[in-house]
């Protein structure tokens, strides 16, 4: 059984006795989403490593074992109910510059015309793989958001299509990430532990690097 499984068993047991349900966000089911966020025994998406909640299965833990949940904890995390918490400061920290600007006036180019050599494609894909669960900022001790951003701009940073915009794109996510109320980096490394894509701290510095070079030019 997986551990949204588990919970789903809970919530038709409080149902059936006529109880509320523990309210839980999830979409996908399979890791895809980013919206099945728990602190699980302490650790964002449990004991598991690389998996999302909802790749967490039961067999992770031993039959009789207490589980503590909680939502995610986070200033910019606010508690919606019970487990569910309010993400949308990840989505403005997007909308302020997870994008690239294309002609579609039908004089769009072919993105396969622009030749990427593999080592950036391979990273820029890599980095694409975050699916926005928080889990970095609820393992930060200062609840910082700076592995999130730093994925979202290095998608960009590493691809010819990103350079046009790079200097106002990581100027502004940055200056959102601050303004939501996230924390500042101090090198601990727990968010790339937990995180289930494997985001690497690399992405991190790639993204000091663009701010530096950013506020330079500024
Ligand atoms: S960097 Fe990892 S932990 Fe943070 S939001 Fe992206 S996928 Fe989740
Ligand atoms: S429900 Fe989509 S990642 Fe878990």
């Amino acid at each position: 059984m997986s551990f949204l499984e588990m919970l789903d068993v809970l919530n038709e047991g409080l149902i059936n006795k006529g109880d509320e349900p523990v309210v839980f966000d999830h979409d996908c089911r399979e890791g895809i989403c980013g919206s099945c966020s728990l602190q699980i025994n302490g650790e964002p998406h449990g004991p598991d490593r690389l998996v999302t909640t909802c790749q967490l299965h039961m067999r992770m833990f031993k039959d009789g074992d207490t589980i503590v949940i909680e939502p995610f904890r986070a200033k910019a995390f606010p508690v919606i109910k019970d487990l569910v918490v309010d993400r949308s400061s990840f989505d403005r920290i997007q909308q302020a510059g997870g994008f690239i600007s294309v002609n579609t006036s039908g004089n769009t180019i072919d993105a396969n015309a622009i030749p990427i050599n593999k080592h950036d494609a391979d990273e820029s894909f890599e980095a694409a793989t975050c699916i926005g669960c928080g889990a970095c900022v609820a393992a930060c001790k200062n609840a910082s958001a700076m592995l999130f951003t730093s994925a979202k701009v290095s998608q960009f940073a590493l691809l010819p299509q990103g350079r046009v915009e790079a200097t106002e794109r990581v100027l502004n996510m940055v200056a959102q990430m601050d303004k939501e109320g996230f924390g500042n980096c101090t090198n601990t490394g727990a968010c790339e532990i937990e995180c289930p894509k494997g985001i690497s701290l690399e992405n991190i510095a790639r993204m000091n690097r663009e701010y530096l070079s950013a506020s330079l030019k500024g």
